[in-house]
């Protein structure tokens, strides 16, 4: 969400031809949505409802409503029969706008580890932070709006990967790691939202866009269910008790009134038990937002509140569609034991000082310290997220004497609040970079830091230990590339630091680097004595085509937004006391037009509001390179090692195993017996390290559905699994195929069924290096 945005640059659509809707285009039976009965929180859904029972509408009306408080976002309470409101905070990577917390790698980055232990554990601990500071509601994990359908989104960072298998995975891991401390998650942004508003307005006096309008995703039902959809499920099952709905429209209606995606997709057919929340000004109405499935309006008192209890008044609302909505905030928040076994809050959310005086209130940050030894596992997560997209032997380091530093991007950030606290730089008129290193991104996906370990701190600690001569011009500007050329031209190793900043509301011009990048790389290659190395902070895609084939470029890291340990983590893989074993969760095309075009709209277009037709369907990333022959510089799963890995004997068998995983059932229609959620079979493989140090190897799994399916891009990620390995060590590695892993979505008959016919499986290191393969027949009905 855009929270700063919404503050101060007033980012709001305005009023939606929807929104201005009577009453009597409504159907109100089909208005009405699915009642929550708790499933698998029933016990908390009984207390709920008695609770609920006793209520007031003004009290009611109160639950849903947003009120003043310390927190990002507060909703009401009812003080008359002991029920607090909520405390809901940002995000993703960490707990933003307070301190004493860890800035997380973000979860782009945390994806390339291919690793569910480590993004569980991540997520356990992030869990504990956001408790520790008294928050009821994390606003995250991002799980799916964006996915990444176009790698100029602003946001992807925020969010896994476009592979919806590897995010499916993710988002399920996530929210349970997350929810396991007693805090209720929040997954966003749903859905469709895959890139930002289309602005053509002047910028305004603080760089700010104007004239914005949210965009129509159009997406049909075969790739919403099988692409974009799936990770949202994976959320639900977790138990997830609260979801965001996102900015954009769908087929023309708001998200945050879209019947369809609310009450018809999401509730029903997902089954979901929990409450839907808005995005920060991605509220447009009061009635058919209601009805339409929203059940809180946040951050402010715009449509719900007093607007919202006049609709009940007047019957344009029932009071049993408001019970629902109230039944369904109060019913994750007993299932989670917030009512008996909560810390109370203790920060707020204005600055980092003591206290701030609201509105007659004042709020207290105790200041606590929630941190631990996350700092520890975050370097740990941050060095597994570093992909080694290139070697020449030069990486991990050894016997060097003199390393050449070059870059803004291996600074400190000018004060820790390079952009102001919160990270968020504006990026137009005056264009404010962050101005050091890049550890996150702006806006809502940004968290704080106490501190940032730059990796210039980090290499010159090292190199101090190992008596290394370490010289450094830690500037990008053509000024300095005298002194530059100098140092590079007496270095055995020059590091080069380059990134590209991205910031919510901001989609990317180009897939290039910030400030001119490629000609400092092709600056210090042209003078440097020896191997120049390359780290890439980034939260996208970028060509690399200009460089990357130099003969001086010994090799190159894609690090991402690796959070406050970036240079510790860094330091791990230079040296080699990690071996690097993270994989691209995303295709590095070696061109723009390797993409299809236009998958960003960036025009009004002729009707109301901006029009984005994802005419691609399923065929997003390496599907898309796949299904037109597009060779990528860097594949999906690509990913080097100091090691080597041999995989051998690959099979797959019937291994039918329940469903244990469940935590709230969706109620997703499927043909046959088996529950879409079961195991049907399993593959495995054994992997060898057959090089001369350990590490871990990360086998993948893909799947070619029958030939029958000819509208299936060539193939699908459907298992990973990441291994350690000592020298010479065998392991077998497997992966589990639910039902679901294998069915199609039949447009036709409305539900999940397995295609008839041979599929083949393939492993490999990458998704274009797959030299085994197997096939399964499939004739009967599971
Ligand atoms: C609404 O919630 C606020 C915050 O919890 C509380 O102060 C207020 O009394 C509530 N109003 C009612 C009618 O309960
Ligand atoms: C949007 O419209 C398309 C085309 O009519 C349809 O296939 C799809 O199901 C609609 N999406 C939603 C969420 O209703
Ligand atoms: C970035 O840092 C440099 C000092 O290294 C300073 O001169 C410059 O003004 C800073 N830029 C911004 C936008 O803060
Ligand atoms: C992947 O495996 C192939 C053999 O199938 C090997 O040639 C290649 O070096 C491996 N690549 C990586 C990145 O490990
Ligand atoms: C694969 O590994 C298993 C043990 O994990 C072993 O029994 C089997 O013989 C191995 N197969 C091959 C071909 O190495």
């Amino acid at each position: 969400m855009w929270s700063i945005l919404y503050n101060t640059l007033l980012f709001l659509s305005p009023l939606t031809p929807s929104s201005l809707h009577t009453l009597s285009s409504h159907h109100p039976e089909r208005y009405h949505g699915p009642d929550t009965d708790g499933g698998a929180w029933s016990e908390a859904y009984g207390k709920a409802k008695e609770v609920v029972g006793q209520m007031t509408v003004e009290e009611k009306v109160n639950l849903t409503t947003a009120v003043t408080g310390q927190c990002q976002a507060n909703s009401g309470g009812v003080p008359r029969l002991g029920i607090p409101g909520l405390c809901f905070n940002d995000g993703p990577a960490g707990p933003r706008y307070t301190d004493f917390v860890t800035q997380w790698p973000s979860e782009f980055t945390a994806a390339a580890s291919f690793d569910r232990d480590l993004i569980e554990q991540r997520a356990e601990r992030i869990g504990k932070e956001f408790r520790g500071k008294g928050i009821n509601v994390e606003l995250g994990p991002v799980t799916g709006g964006p996915l990444g359908r176009s790698p100029y989104a602003g946001r992807n960072w925020e969010a896994f990967t476009p592979d919806p298998y590897l995010s499916s995975t993710l988002s399920f891991l996530t929210v349970r790691g997350m929810q396991s401390s007693g805090l209720i998650t929040c997954a966003k942004h749903y859905i469709l939202y895959e890139q930002e508003p289309v602005c053509d307005g002047p910028l305004d006096d603080e760089g700010g866009r104007t004239g914005c309008r949210d965009v129509s995703s159009e997406v049909d039902d075969k790739t919403m269910k099988e692409l974009y959809l799936p990770s949202f499920a994976e959320t639900v099952r977790a138990g997830t008790g609260s979801i965001m709905c996102s900015y954009n429209r769908i087929n023309g209606t708001a998200a945050c009134e879209s019947n369809d995606a609310l009450n018809r997709i999401l509730k029903d057919e997902l089954g979901f038990k929990g409450f839907v929340l808005s995005d920060f000004g991605a509220t447009h109405s009061t009635v058919p937002s209601a009805l339409g499935g929203m059940d809180m309006e946040l951050p402010g008192e715009r449509y719900y509140g007093k607007n919202l209890l006049k609709a009940v008044h007047k019957g344009d609302i029932s009071e049993s569609k408001l019970d629902d909505m109230v039944h369904r905030i109060l019913t994750p928040w007993y299932a989670a034991k917030q009512d008996t076994d909560y810390p109370k809050i203790n920060y707020q959310k204005y600055d980092l000082s003591d206290k701030v005086d609201i509105n007659g209130h004042t709020f207290r940050n105790e200041h606590v310290n929630v941190k631990g030894n996350n700092a520890l596992f975050a370097r740990k997560v941050a060095a597994e997220s570093t992909v080694l997209l290139k070697n020449s032997g030069i990486l991990p380091m050894k016997g060097i004497r003199r390393i050449g530093v070059f870059g803004k991007d291996a600074d400190y950030p000018s004060t820790l609040s390079g952009c102001g606290p919160d990270l968020f730089c504006l990026v137009g008129s005056r264009r404010r970079y962050w101005n050091g290193t890049v550890t996150i991104g702006g806006g809502s996906g940004a968290a704080y830091a106490d501190y940032i370990a730059a990796p210039i701190e980090a290499i010159t600690l090292k190199a101090r230990q190992h008596g290394i001569r370490v010289d450094h011009v830690l500037q990008d500007d053509e000024a300095y590339y005298g002194s530059m050329g100098w140092i590079a031209y007496q270095s055995e190793v020059c590091i080069v630091f380059v990134s590209v900043f991205l910031v919510e509301g901001w989609d990317r011009e180009h897939l290039r680097l910030d400030k001119k990048g490629e000609d400092l790389i092709r600056h210090v290659e042209s003078h440097c004595a020896g191997e120049v190395v390359v780290v890439l902070h980034s939260g996208g895609q970028v060509v690399v085509e200009d460089w990357i084939d130099l003969p001086k470029i010994g090799a190159v890291l894609f690090a991402g937004y690796p959070g406050q340990e970036t240079g510790n983590a860094l330091v791990d893989i230079l040296w080699g006391d990690v071996n690097p074993s993270a994989k691209l969760p995303f295709t590095m095309g070696k061109s723009a037009e390797d993409w299809p075009k236009d998958n960003i709209i960036r025009k009004m277009g002729k009707g109301s509001y901006p029009l984005s037709k994802f005419s691609e369907g399923l065929a997003i990333d390496y599907k898309w390179f796949d299904k037109h022959n597009i060779t990528p510089r860097y594949e999906f799963g690509y990913g080097l090692s100091y090691t080597s890995f041999e995989m051998s004997a690959l099979v797959i068998e019937e291994d039918y195993g329940k469903d244990r995983d469940t935590i709230q059932k969706t109620n997703e229609r499927y043909e046959g017996e088996k529950d879409l959620y079961d195991n049907l079979y399993m593959a495995k493989v054994n992997v060898t390290n057959i090089g001369k140090v350990s590490g871990a190897a990360v086998a993948q799994l893909y799947m070619t559905f029958p030939e029958d399916e000819n509208d299936q891009p060539p193939k699908h990620l459907r298992g990973y699994a990441k291994k350690f390995l000592e020298v010479g060590q065998m392991s077998t590695v497997e992966f589990s195929l639910r039902k679901k892993d294998i069915s199609v979505w039949d447009v036709d008959r409305q539900l999940w069924r397995i295609p008839r016919g041979t599929f083949t499986f393939r492993v490999g290191n990458s998704s274009r290096s797959l030299p085994l393969s197997v096939e399964l027949k499939i004739s009967s009905l599971h």
